[in-house]
């Protein structure tokens, strides 16, 4: 590169590299960050729930019920509980209360408050 350090055309070509790179990783984590959730909590908190006495979760301990849909792969699912699309408002709303979203559902509501379904969401989202 032969420019003078901090001359525009030098920091041009030294910012847009940058940018790039950041617009390609922001893309990356899109959904943990979108949600303010926090996967690692969320698999903690999994865990507190029971979720897995249902359900069939990669990546938790003991999570192999067979009562429910396994939950695997879930960031490439479409819809969820095949009611509504699979975007992170719609995820948080059904952990919260999915009787709200299918009356009827055999899935209980748990009481899980509401940090505590971001973060699971998170967990769920990485789940490819
Ligand atoms: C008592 C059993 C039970 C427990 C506990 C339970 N679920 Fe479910 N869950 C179900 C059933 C049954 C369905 C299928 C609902 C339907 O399609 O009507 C379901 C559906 C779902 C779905 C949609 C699955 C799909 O295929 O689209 C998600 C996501 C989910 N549960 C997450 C959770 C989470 C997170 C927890 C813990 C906070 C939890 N569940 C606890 C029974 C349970």
């Amino acid at each position: 590169m032969s420019c003078r350090p901090w001359s525009p055309r030098c920091r041009a070509a030294v910012v847009v590299p940058l940018l790039v790179v950041g617009c390609v990783d922001a893309g990356h984590q899109s959904v943990a960050t979108v949600l303010g959730g926090d996967a690692t909590r969320g698999a903690q908190a999994i865990g507190t729930y029971g979720c897995g006495s249902c359900h069939m979760i990669p990546g938790i301990n003991g999570a192999t019920g067979t009562a429910a849909p396994p939950l695997t792969s879930f960031a490439s699912r479409t819809s969820v509980a095949g009611e509504v699309s699979n975007t992170p408002p719609q995820l948080v709303a059904w952990i919260m209360n999915p009787q709200a979203i299918e009356p009827g559902t055999a899935m209980p509501n748990l009481g899980v408050r509401a940090a505590d379904a971001r973060d699971i969401a998170a967990y769920l989202y990485t789940l490819r």
